[in-house]
């Protein structure tokens, strides 16, 4: 499956587990990297050394790459870049922020680099600003988001149109329909966050997954809509937090966000749990040294069902 994405990333599959606060660390990404995906460590809400301890983990999981993922808006960016020159990471992705702040210093170090996008004119500054291919983050996603509200359907062709940098494609992607779908609207990859938290290898609380597996496609609500959204599951903390005074509810967001998040709250009312669209999908939990395989498999299949309507017509039976 050798493409560009896979070339930068040094991985046998275009597949990153995407970046999750406090959730990616280091035992998860360092199984999803022992099976050929991209794991990657969130620097998000963690102290340097924890940044240090947990990619020193991943490292004894596994001697495949291992990213971290760095919000450039946060003030420990600088460090955390450091800390994966220092680790000998080889690819990192980062979101939130301007890139052309820290590419010198990103190259200098020996480091490639994926900026998280959620429009064209984004992708093309990230391109000129020297990175090495884009995350198109679609609006359906979980986590934060663009206030662009583009969807994954639409920004990934957009984009795989105007750059010459690669693209992957993030947002709404759960299983083989998702993946071949994204394949064929131009992205060189894939990634994913909701389907990872329903994970054995996912150290998220039980509430957390249990609410998913319960989720349909319209549980998730949009916090933060004017300032910097975040799609999260409909509870009852994020109800507490949804104004109809949306400056209102920006500020409550940014005061009691990251406190309130699911891996600091006591249970199913009191947590900020992120969840994409796609949430609705998912009814099981399962094992990630089985997810790749089974995604790829499928996705095969899938394909040559679709080829054979192409050819042939009828239904395509899927
Ligand atoms: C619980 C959760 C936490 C997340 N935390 C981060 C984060 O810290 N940094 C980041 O860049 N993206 C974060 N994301 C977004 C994911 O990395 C990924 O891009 C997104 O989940 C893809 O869309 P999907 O949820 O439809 O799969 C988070 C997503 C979830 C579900």
């Amino acid at each position: 499956m050798r493409n560009r994405i896979t070339e930068i990333l040094g991985v046998p599959y275009p597949i990153i587990a995407g970046p999750m606060r406090l959730i990616s660390l280091g035992e998860m990404a360092g199984q999803f990297s022992e099976i050929g995906g991209f794991g990657q460590i969130a620097a998000s809400g963690l102290s340097s050394d924890r940044l240090r301890s947990e990619v020193q983990r991943a490292q004894e999981i596994t001697r495949g790459p291992i990213g971290g993922n760095i919000p450039l808006y946060r003030p420990n960016a600088k460090e955390a870049i450091e800390i994966a020159i220092e680790c000998g990471l080889k690819t990192i992705t980062t979101s939130a922020g301007d890139p052309a702040k820290f590419i010198e210093r990103i190259k200098q170090g020996g480091l490639k680099v994926l900026h998280k996008v959620s429009s064209v004119e984004m992708g093309l500054k990230a391109e000129r600003a020297g990175v090495d291919g884009v995350i198109a983050m679609g609006f359906e996603a979980g986590g934060h988001l663009g206030r662009e509200g583009i969807t994954t359907m639409c920004l990934v062709p957009q984009l795989a149109d105007a750059l010459n940098v690669p693209v992957v494609a993030a947002g709404g992607i759960a299983d083989a329909r998702g993946l071949l779908a994204a394949f064929a609207l131009g992205a060189e990859g894939v990634e994913m966050g909701t389907r990872l938290v329903a994970t054995r290898q996912c150290p998220a609380p039980a509430f957390f997954k249990e609410s998913l597996l319960e989720a349909k496609c319209d549980s998730t609500i949009l916090l933060g809509k004017e300032a910097m959204p975040a799609r999260m599951l409909r509870n009852k903390a994020s109800l507490a937090i949804s104004n109809r005074d949306k400056t209102q509810e920006d500020k409550t967001l940014k005061e009691t966000g990251d406190r309130n998040y699911v891996m600091q709250a006591a249970d199913r009312d009191s947590a900020l749990m992120p969840c994409g669209q796609i949430g609705g999908l998912i009814k099981d939990v399962k094992d990630i040294r089985e997810l790749i395989p089974e995604l790829l498999e499928e996705a095969r299949s899938l394909s040559s069902k679709v080829h054979a309507y192409l050819q042939e017509g009828g239904h395509p039976g899927l």
